[in-house]
């Protein structure tokens, strides 16, 4: 099985996958990275990893249809089977939708349908909830609308700081966001 891990920013979801393909925790290997942004911190990981990668900059195309019909074709070249969202800071279009329907995931830091869209953990910090956490789902063509495949509940007590709580929701992502991809391809859909 080969996944596409596509990510904008940090990588630390990157990271936790590709440590889990290589522990043999996800019986898969992350055969690309896709990245929108040439200065992101996870293409710095992808380098130093070996992951071939397909890093391109939107304003270079003319429309969301131009470098998502490119995006597709490489995945086609790689026989790419699932595309895993990791911080990948945009929304998927039709073109790549069609291409990999039921097969393109999305991890957001918080209970959905709770705080979708951006900055979900100091939405959620800010709300005062004393429950958030972490969702993997399918995407869709909405914002964080997708059908809902794996949760995970993390408490915010009295004293915890916002700092404290996105390190929270980042461990749980990094073990909930593995566990959740290996359960996916085993089930072969
Ligand atoms: C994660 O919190 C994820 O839930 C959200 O974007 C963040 C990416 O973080 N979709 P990283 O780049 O994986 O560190």
């Amino acid at each position: 099985t080969k996944l596409a891990v596509f990510a904008s920013g940090t990588g630390s979801n990157y990271d936790a996958i590709v440590a889990a393909t290589k522990d043999g925790t996800i019986d898969a290997t992350v055969s690309l990275l896709v990245c929108d942004k040439p200065k992101a911190k996870v293409v710095e990981k992808a380098e130093k990893n070996g992951t071939p990668m397909f890093v391109f900059d939107p304003k270079q195309y003319k429309n969301k249809a131009m470098f998502e019909a490119k995006i597709v074709e490489v995945l086609q070249t790689e026989q790419i089977d699932w595309i895993v969202l990791a911080g990948y800071m945009r929304l998927i279009g039709e073109t790549l939708l069609h291409s990999f329907e039921g097969k393109i995931i999305n991890i957001h830091p918080s209970l959905l349908p709770a705080f979708p869209g951006l900055d979900a953990i100091g939405q959620a910090f800010d709300a005062g909830v004393k429950v958030s956490g972490v969702t993997v789902h399918y995407v869709d063509a909405g914002m964080d609308t997708g059908k809902i495949i794996a949760q995970q509940a993390v408490n915010i007590t009295e004293d915890m700081t916002r700092e404290e709580l996105q390190q929270a929701i980042q461990q749980v992502e990094h073990q909930l966001y593995p566990a959740t991809v290996q359960k996916l391809i085993t089930r072969g859909e």
